[in-house]
């Protein structure tokens, strides 16, 4: 994927022909129907994030996630020989749920030797393997070695550990991330360990909220309160620096400076006072830089969004990192995970740069999930068919027409492919 600058003549969108200039439908967003085919099309298929290295960190280390998307609770866990795998949460007797504490719809973490059920108390090694069963005598041929934990596909990129929910994954880990993210190989995300964790309950489509981080088209009305005047007249540009799209993954560049949007007088006066605020800490110790951060070789740098199909966001700044994730739990909502990364505070003065930076980031985020109710709300007008049913986006919106038309077309595929079985002649889509 070469890189190019706007050009004077032409647009971002006329780039890539393949995504059109038309109007766009929503439908994929408020339709029953399409968001349990998009669970077997792009929630059963694509590698999901569920966590950091840094998350189980130790031999016996696990985490549980429950992903609803795939109607599955996966365990995450280092084994002895300190590869991180992952298996489905359930019991191979009787099918309890096998890792839980206090309520089995709680995600878990923790450290332990083995996996022991609260039911009939089965155990199970690290490796998933069957350790102990109780009165295994009276059991009718019974074969451990049949009867460990259901495995699910999981490999790390940089720390971050993915899933797949597909027996037999179209594509390695590597080769669907793809070279624009996996330009960031070097990137040194294991320093910043400093983190601070959210999440939301929100009341739309997941994708929906994604659209919100994918454009900044919003940001002079939206968030009016913390732009210069400059930008909140009518017509003034607010333009992002640089867009790519690679398969499915999508990044928008903005230039910035350490204050990027922030005069002081539109400052809250504790970002005054700590020289931090919505772009993390002004004075940032270290700023660590990757071949694969700015592609677009914007000057001044500020920030970079990498969106990667099709849940995971990672906004890259000056030394720190913020990282969203959407994980649907209906067609019209979803759970958002969000937390702000930075390296560990080795001064008071620092770990109180870290805090503001991640309460000022949470407020602009609420800012943005206060419109979801209204958007979902008024997109569903209709029901079957819907009341408004195109919608025109401009170039700056280009990432939110890329997202739906890949969730789209991993649909259509699925449909297509389900339509003409067998299963073995599947082809890749997407990537
Ligand atoms: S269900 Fe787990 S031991 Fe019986
Ligand atoms: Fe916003």
């Amino acid at each position: 994927m070469g890189k190019w600058p706007k050009p004077p003549e032409g647009s971002w969108t006329e780039h890539y022909p393949e995504l059109g200039t038309g109007p766009i439908s929503f439908r994929d967003s408020i339709s029953p129907e399409f968001y349990e085919l998009e669970r077997e099309a792009v929630f059963k298929r694509a590698w999901l994030n569920v966590g950091r290295v840094e998350d189980v960190p130790r031999v016996g280390s696990y985490l549980t996630k429950d992903i609803a998307a795939a109607r599955a609770s996966v365990i995450v866990v280092r084994g002895k020989d300190e590869q991180i795998r992952g298996f489905y949460n359930i019991c191979r007797h009787r099918g309890n749920k096998l890792v839980w504490n206090d309520f089995p719809n709680e995600e878990v973490s923790g450290t332990c030797r083995q996996f022991t059920c609260k039911y009939h108390g089965w155990r199970y090694g690290l490796s998933g393997e069957l350790t102990f069963v109780q009165q295994a005598g009276e059991f009718f041929d019974l074969d451990p070695s049949r009867h460990g934990l259901k495995p699910v596909n999981c490999d790390v990129w940089n720390g971050f550990i993915f899933i797949n929910f597909d027996p037999e994954p179209r594509w390695s880990l590597r080769e669907f991330l793809g070279p624009m993210i996996t330009a960031l190989d070097d990137y040194p995300f294991e320093l910043m360990t400093e983190r601070y964790e959210f999440e939301a309950h929100n009341n739309s489509n997941w994708k929906i909220f994604a659209d919100a981080f994918q454009e900044y088209y919003h940001v002079p009305a939206l968030h009016s309160q913390q732009v210069p005047s400059a930008v909140r007249r009518p017509n003034a540009t607010f333009e992002c620096g640089h867009f790519q799209i690679d398969g499915p993954h999508r990044l928008v560049s903005t230039a910035g400076t350490r204050r990027w949007l922030l005069p002081p007088e539109h400052m809250y006066p504790v970002e005054r006072a700590t020289r931090s605020g919505l772009v993390g800490p002004w004075r940032t110790p270290e700023t660590h830089f990757s071949a694969g951060l700015n592609p677009g070789g914007i000057e001044p740098w500020g920030i970079t969004n990498f969106q990667i199909f099709p849940n995971l966001e990672i906004l890259i700044y000056h030394g720190w990192y913020l990282l969203y994730r959407y994980w649907p739990t209906s067609y019209n909502t979803h759970k958002f995970e969000a937390y702000t990364a930075f390296h560990p505070a080795r001064t008071v003065r620092e770990r109180i740069e870290h805090e503001v930076a991640s309460v000022v980031l949470k407020e602009f985020a609420l800012q943005d999930a206060g419109m979801l109710g209204g958007t979902q709300e008024a997109l569903e007008y209709g029901l079957d068919e819907p009341i408004v049913d195109e919608f025109p986006l401009s170039d700056q919106e280009i990432l939110v027409r890329h997202l739906h038309k890949v969730v789209v077309d991993w649909v259509e595929q699925y449909r297509a492919e389900r339509r003409a079985e067998p299963r073995s002649e599947r082809k890749p889509v997407g990537v």
